[in-house]
Formats: structure tokens, C-alpha cells, sequence
């Protein structure tokens, strides 16, 4: 049985391509089965329909206003069960989703951040060098990383937790700051290792999956 994969982007979707040509490679062991956007232009669903994978707009009017935004929740929430996804992966979707939502897939949801996140939760982040390095969360984080003049930086892959950018980390690699970078050029080196580990952590996770599934 397939291990099957929902994305959820709000734009260029580059890290979703990653899966998408990994799977047609045959070297990802899962299978995309849907994309959502709660942007209409996101690129993402194009890359998805070039694909031959479902690909939704579910749009968020209002986000400030509570009521409509756990409609709007519950809604997102239904589309994707239909897919019955094994993962669920925040792949550049800038909502934050709540913890009504995330109990729907309990231990199935992951994200993408584009810093170092540590594995305690905490707000210092230790390097391999051995520096300790303020954590970063939120959605300016490669401007901060420069911002705040640090010299590495990096990527995580986690769990999603009702907190923002914190959870169990499952991957996490450093990129170095060089000298003259700009947060594009920074955050273009930073997503080259963000394509290659969201391929190697669904790859890992279909894997567990499967073999627990064996086991049974
Ligand atoms: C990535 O850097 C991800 O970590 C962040 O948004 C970016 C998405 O890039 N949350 P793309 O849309 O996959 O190109």
C-alpha cells in the first residue's frame, strides 16, 4: 500500500517539486496524492496539475475573525481527509493552524523552517562548532538570521505543534551566512538543502511505516 502525502504550500512550492520529481524517479516511496493553497496564484498548484495530483484552493477571507477562520479550518481539514494522507506536510504554507486542527492528524503533520530550530523548544539553538545561536521563528527568519549578523544558519524539519516553529525535530542541517549575502541569496542556498532533506524525511517516514506495517 502506498504511503500517501498532502502538501500544503502558499507559493512557489519548490520543495514540493523536490517530492513531486522524486517520486516520478521512483526514489521517494510515497506518493503525493494532494496539494492545498490557501492562495489562489499559488504556484504550487500549477506544479501540481502538471503532475497529474489533485490540487485545491481553500481560500481564508477574513483571517482575523475567529469564527471564520476555524470554519475555514474545518474545511481544510475536510478536504484533506478525504485524501486519508499518511503525512501531511507544511511545505511553505504561511497559516498557522491550530490545535483543533492538528488533532485531526495526530503525529502526521510536519513543517518546514527555514532556520535552525533546537531540539528542546527552547530559544538557543547550539551549532556543530559548538556556538550558541538565538532561535528563529516566524516568517522573517532569513532576514533576521542577516539582520542579527550571525554567520550560520540553516533549515529544520519538525512536527507540527500547536506552538509556531516548534516541535520534534526530525532533520535539521546548517547552511553558513557568507559575507555578502542578501535574504534571497541566502535564501535560495538555505532551500537547496530544504529540497533534499523533505525528500529524505518522507522517504525515511514511508519507510518506518511500511516496515511497521510488516511487523503487524
Ligand atoms: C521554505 O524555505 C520553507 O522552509 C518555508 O517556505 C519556503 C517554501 O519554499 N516555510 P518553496 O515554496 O517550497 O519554494
Amino acid at each position: 500500500m502506498s504511503y500517501r502525502v498532502a502538501v500544503l504550500v502558499s507559493g512557489s512550492g519548490s520543495n514540493l517539486q523536490a517530492l513531486l520529481t522524486a517520486q516520478v524517479c521512483g526514489e521517494l516511496g510515497a506518493e503525493v496524492v494532494l496539494v492545498v493553497s490557501d492562495r489562489a496564484d499559488a504556484y504550487g498548484l500549477q506544479r501540481a496539475l502538471q503532475h497529474n495530483v489533485a490540487a485545491a484552493f481553500v481560500p481564508l477571507q477574513r483571517p482575523r475573525h475567529m469564527a471564520t477562520r476555524t470554519a475555514w479550518e474545518q474545511r481544510l481539514a475536510a478536504v484533506i481527509s478525504a485524501f486519508t494522507p499518511d503525512l501531511v506536510v507544511l511545505s511553505g504554507f504561511m497559516r498557522v493552524l491550530s490545535a483543533a486542527f492538528l488533532t485531526r492528524f495526530p503525529g502526521q503533520v510536519i513543517n518546514q523552517h527555514p532556520a535552525l530550530l533546537p531540539d528542546d523548544g527552547g530559544d538557543m539553538v547550539c551549532t556543530s562548532d559548538g556556538r550558541v545561536i538565538p532561535t528563529l521563528r516566524g516568517a522573517h527568519v532569513v532576514a533576521d538570521a542577516l539582520r542579527l549578523g550571525l554567520t550560520v544558519t540553516g533549515c529544520t524539519i519538525h512536527y507540527a505543534t500547536p506552538l509556531v516553529d516548534n516541535g520534534p525535530v526530525l532533520a535539521r542541517v546548517e547552511v553558513p551566512i557568507l559575507p555578502d549575502d542578501t535574504p534571497e541569496s541566502l535564501h535560495e542556498r538555505i532551500k537547496v538543502e530544504e529540497r533534499r532533506m523533505i525528500v529524505e524525511v518522507v522517504r525515511d517516514l514511508a519507510q518506518q511505516s511500511a516496515a511497521r506495517q510488516e511487523r503487524r
